[in-house]
């Protein structure tokens, strides 16, 4: 490392997660161990964003997040319940069926009823009969604003301390813009994405990329289940990002970043640009802090909302929006290639294939080790 630029540390939450879980990820290490791949069993038990806390109300809302179709609403009291998305009579949809004001859920088909935690309060049918032995799944939910979270595995496992905290979002000292998009392609794929961000000047071009951004040097550290690539480019100026929203314009700066795999749920990006000359006011620190929220659909299809900050004109409502639409542009073409690459595994069946690995995919092969063992121990039912 350069001695002129001082080292930028990693996330409290990265470390946090990496203390969490290292005894446990250290017993079965191998370098030998086989790696995840797109077939490889979702991971249950970890907490996945379910929507934004500020799009539900008190109204029947739908999602499929692991395999496990929702239904789910506020109630009365304020906090949000998620059930299974299926009556136990005859499967019927209850997110197509009637929310009371009492929080119960009546199926649209034979009437049974539903209360917020998901056993039967009421069988039309056999009004004099018990109906609490009938209960539909019931999951766990925690809201940190501006999100839900739910635990699709198994409840007696879910522990709120596992939550990433992200509370600093909702600061003055931060501005963000954010967004979400349906993905038809395997959680992985945004991971690995993420975690290889050589492909900014390929893929995205002079809006994230700079000419030598791809050849610098990555120190991937693992640590318990967390994976961090740290980087750093010396003079270069910023790219069309940020050019514009830090004020630097073509101003010749430092970038560092961090980008870190956290758990199956949650990548999380920190960048530090840095201007040695001072040329605003003497300020030398501009930062952006990115939280990639992934959550498995179905095997092959992916929800995914991002949180993309900044500590630069913080208030300033445009540069939200600003962010808002270039990130969701930029994203898009992210999706579009993960889209692409499927259709290329679902159109093809070349056998004995295997992926070429180089330099830059050491952090994401060490990611994918990491999922397959995490796979293995919940196969085990650990
Ligand atoms: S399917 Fe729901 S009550 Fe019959
Ligand atoms: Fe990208």
């Amino acid at each position: 490392m350069p001695e002129t630029i001082a080292e930028f540390p990693i996330s409290p939450v990265v470390k946090k997660f990496a203390d969490a879980t290292r005894i446990a990820a250290n017993t079965n290490a191998g370098s030998n161990a086989k790696i995840a791949d797109r077939d490889t069993p979702l991971i249950q038990n970890c907490w996945y964003i379910l929507d934004w806390a500020g799009d539900v109300e008190h109204a029947l809302k739908n999602r499929m997040i692991l395999g496990h179709d929702l239904v789910y609403f506020r109630t009365q009291s304020g906090a949000v319940t998620a059930l299974q998305n299926r009556c136990a009579h005859r499967c019927f949809p209850l997110h197509r069926s009637v929310l009371h004001n009492n929080d119960t859920i009546q199926c649209n088909y034979h009437g049974l009823t539903y209360n917020s935690e998901g056993s039967c309060v009421k069988i039309p049918s056999a009004p004099n009969k018990d109906p609490s032995s009938i209960k539909i799944q019931h999951y766990p939910v925690v809201e940190r604003s501006p999100f839900l979270w739910v635990w699709p595995g198994d409840p007696d496992k879910a522990d709120a301390d596992q939550i990433p905290d992200y509370d600093w979002v909702n600061d003055d000292a931060w501005g963000y813009g954010d967004g979400y998009y349906h993905l038809d392609g395997n959680y992985l794929a945004i991971h690995e994405n993420l975690m290889d961000i050589t492909h900014f000047q390929f893929l995205h071009g002079a809006v994230l990329g700079t000419p030598n951004f791809a050849e610098a040097k990555i120190d991937v550290t693992e640590d318990g289940n967390t994976v961090d690539n740290y980087r750093i480019n010396l003079g270069e100026p910023l790219p069309g990002l940020h050019s514009e929203a830090t004020g630097l314009g073509k101003t010749v700066v430092n970038r560092q970043a961090h980008s870190a795999f956290v758990t199956p749920g949650f990548h999380e990006a920190v960048t530090l640009m840095n201007d040695p000359a001072g040329t605003q006011g003497g300020r030398n620190d501009y930062h952006a802090h990115i939280l990639h929220l992934i959550t498995p659909e179905s095997q092959y299809t992916t929800h995914y909302w991002w949180i993309f900050a900044r500590d630069f004109n913080p208030t300033v409502k445009k540069w939200d929006k600003f962010y808002s639409d270039s990130t969701r542009a930029v994203f898009t073409e992210d999706a579009d290639a993960i889209d692409w690459m499927e259709q290329q595994w679902a159109k093809e069946d070349r056998a004995g294939f295997r992926e070429a690995n180089v330099l830059a995919d050491k952090g994401a092969v060490a990611m994918r080790r990491i999922v397959q063992r995490m796979a293995d121990a919940e196969q085990a039912g650990g």
